[in-house]
């Protein structure tokens, strides 16, 4: 969610590289379609907050906004934004770029080792023996896959494993995102080039707002978050602000609904897109409309929302003649205990074992291949 300067280290890149990178896999077998993988990283160091002041025990101070603006500890001088971090964001974020480029030159996504795969979570009580014995299945078919792959020759596999990796963050300090727009060699109009793909969250998509006037200058595939509150009419007109030559592939739409309202928010949006004739990926976002707060002041998310809403969107949009095109997860590659739920069973009383996030909760490891599982059953 908040990338921390903190995390940009080999074991906690690598550790989300891998997962990505096993999930698209997972994925790319069961659709028989090629995936393409993008990272929320090197650079998802800006958040958008409900409330620019915090307030704890009497004392209030301005709320985190990222590590790219101030830093997330309780106190004055922590909270106090600060411009050198702009630069600091900079170096962070081409430090980790330029190590997930050596990692996947090098031929990282070396899959081929079954104990590569750590599918701890198979064993787990949550699944029923029926999921288990699916998954296993897959498991053991791609495998096969793979081995098959690299008994017939280790240039196809190599080339198999050196895969293409993107990355992607929220656009939203201007100032960050507007000192790297530049115009670029033998390519027309304004380039951002903080990331291949900026998106606007959903507190800064106004028609009217600066996010929206910067985001149509740059010639990137962009993204918009859309969340229960949006119109269609303030979609369409979005579109074409954003896409007004219907360009494939230059907009994503990211809805984030939550389980409560995907029912009733969703499919009149999808009609819209649909009638109009405009070219769209939609991509859902099931974690930032499932936030819940535990008896104990937690922040968390439950697996089973996550899984239900990515279910829902996909079966919304196939309804309208449209289809899922992705999924926008926030996750580690570590053992966190941040989202309650899944084959685990995490349970409210564990999430204070190893709850390490800046800010929202992301799945864990075994979280992450379980829903990747799950989709892939779905698309299936
Ligand atoms: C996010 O993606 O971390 C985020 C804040 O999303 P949204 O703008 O959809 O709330
Ligand atoms: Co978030």
């Amino acid at each position: 969610c908040a990338e921390a300067l903190a995390d940009c280290t080999p074991d906690t890149v690598a550790a989300k590289l891998k997962i990505l990178l096993q999930m698209s896999l997972v994925i790319v077998f069961a659709g028989k379609k090629p995936v393409i993988r993008v990272g929320r990283i090197a650079g998802q160091y800006a958040k958008p907050r409900s409330s620019l002041t915090e307030t704890r025990a009497g004392t209030t101070l301005p709320s985190y906004f990222g590590d790219m603006v101030n830093s997330a500890p309780f106190d004055a001088a922590s909270r106090t934004p600060d411009p050198n971090r702009l630069l600091d964001a900079y170096q962070h974020a081409g430090l980790t770029l330029n190590f997930v480029r050596s990692l996947i030159a090098a031929g990282f996504a070396d899959i081929h080792h079954p104990e590569y795969w750590n599918m701890g979570f198979l064993g787990k009580a949550g699944l029923t023996a029926d999921t288990r014995e699916q998954y296993e299945k897959l498991t053991r078919r791609l495998l096969d896959s793979v081995n098959f792959m690299e008994a017939v020759g280790e240039r196809n596999f190599e080339s198999f494993s050196r895969v293409e990796f993107f990355t992607s963050h929220e656009g939203l300090s201007l100032w960050y995102e507007s000192a790297q727009t530049r115009q670029v060699p033998r390519k027309e109009g304004w380039w951002n080039l903080t990331t291949h793909l900026p998106w606007i969250g959903e507190r800064t998509r106004s028609l009217s707002g600066a996010h929206i006037e910067f985001f149509r200058g740059v010639r990137n595939p962009v993204a918009v978050k859309i969340g229960p509150s949006t119109t269609p009419e303030d979609l369409l007109a979005l579109i074409d602000t954003l896409n007004p030559t219907d360009e494939p592939g230059r907009l994503v739409l990211i809805p984030r609904m939550g389980i409560k309202n995907i029912d009733r928010a969703l499919p009149p949006l999808v009609r819209a897109v649909v009638e109009a004739k405009r070219r769209v990926l939609w991509v859902a976002d099931p974690m930032h409309g499932n936030a819940r707060t535990t008896a104990g002041g937690v922040k968390t998310r439950d697996f089973n929302d996550i899984l239900t809403e990515l279910t829902r969107a996909f079966d919304i949009l196939a309804q309208h003649g449209a289809h899922l095109g992705g999924a926008h997860i926030e996750l580690t590659g570590e053992d966190v205990t941040e989202c309650l739920g899944g084959s685990g069973g995490i349970t409210e009383d564990e999430l204070a074992r190893n709850y390490a996030t800046n800010c929202d909760p992301r799945l864990n490891y075994e979280q992450a291949m379980e829903l990747a599982f799950a989709l892939a059953k779905k698309m299936g």
